[in-house]
């Protein structure tokens, strides 16, 4: 029996957070004293196309460092992994930089992206089906900061490779962090490469004009979330009585996304109703910079031996190579 180049494509598995989970997020993130809401929802499909123009920003070097680093090392990478693997990818996106890494792989068998935003995924899938009509691709909508489990695939492996690119691990702190490698290494099992993409400590001028673009694509997307909350949970907030403010928290190296409260308010989260004063904040993210051997560090608490690290010549971004225990 012939296959068409459309059943390589398996069926979605669909772990979507419920409207349910994103409520009591909220909820309880605008009740505490310092409000916080989680920075994963930051990825509604008009936030993730956003997410997707901050990456395009003279200002945000990670994504195009990140992607001449991958660019030159994609030989090295597929020659750690060996053929025939199983790649992984946790937070896949746009599904950009994984087409390096496939083009490299020695016969990669199949695709298992892991993705919070669920229509974002299931399109690229579909563009990535087009240019790789012999891999098999497993789409897994799921929030992988909880417990999920991976399908069962039609095809065999030798071996398995995790990919989380972008420094999105940054958006951990590191307890988190750790937590979070090691569920992936129980995952994928002992023996597994895991390549992650960590940015690193630097100039803070740079840091935090990559947080505060001038042109306000990075307000955008932060302000996005207070849209979302109007939409799918019938709030009330007023978004020009909100401001981005990007800073840096020097004791825990990390850039922290706020919206700041322009003046006294009280808004509605459907039944809820939530008191600000003026300069109160919303913490919807923390963005933590690494130095290599901290992170080498780190990695090394989860379960894995650091192997290799790659770096640009400025030392703005850093790709690690891990091996599972
Ligand atoms: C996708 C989490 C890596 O922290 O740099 C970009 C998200 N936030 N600009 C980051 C983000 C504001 C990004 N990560």
């Amino acid at each position: 029996m012939s296959k068409t180049k459309e059943s390589r494509l398996e069926k979605l598995q669909d772990l979507e957070p419920s409207v349910d989970e994103f409520r009591t997020s909220v909820i309880d993130g605008l009740s505490g004293p310092q409000k916080t809401l989680p920075c994963k929802f930051l990825y509604d499909e008009r936030g993730s196309q956003i997410f997707d123009d901050i990456c395009d920003l003279p200002e945000y070097y990670p994504t195009r460092t990140e992607r001449l680093i991958l660019e030159r090392h994609a030989r090295d990478i597929a020659a750690l992994a060996g053929p025939r693997t199983r790649l992984i990818e946790f937070g896949s996106g746009a599904g950009t930089k994984i087409r390096l890494l496939l083009r490299a792989l020695d016969k990669p068998a199949a695709y298992l992206p892991v993705e919070i935003s669920r229509e974002f995924m299931i399109a690229a899938s579909r563009e990535l089906a087009k240019s790789f009509p012999d891999l098999t691709i497993a789409p897994v909508c799921a929030d992988y900061t909880q417990p999920f489990t991976l399908p069962d695939l039609p095809v065999g492996h030798d071996a398995t490779v995790g990919f989380f690119p972008g420094s999105t691990i940054g958006n951990f702190t590191r307890a988190e962090a750790v937590d979070f490698l090691k569920v992936t290494r129980n995952l994928m099992g002992s023996g597994a490469l895991m390549i992650v993409g960590v940015d690193l400590v630097k100039d803070l001028d740079v840091l935090r004009a990559a947080y505060n673009d001038a042109a306000g694509v990075t307000a955008a997307f932060n302000l996005n979330l207070l849209r979302r909350i109007n939409r799918e949970l019938s709030g009330t907030f007023d978004l020009s009585s909100f401001r981005h403010e990007a800073r840096w928290n020097e004791r825990l190296d990390r850039i922290e996304m706020h919206l700041v409260s322009l003046r006294d308010q009280e808004v509605a989260v459907g039944a809820h109703r939530f008191r600000f004063q003026k300069c109160e904040t919303i913490h919807t993210e923390s963005s933590h910079k690494y130095r290599l051997d901290g992170f080498r560090k780190l990695a090394d608490e989860a379960g894995y031996d650091p192997i290799e690290v790659w770096t640009d010549e400025k030392n703005l971004f850093s790709v690690h190579a891990l091996r599972a225990r």
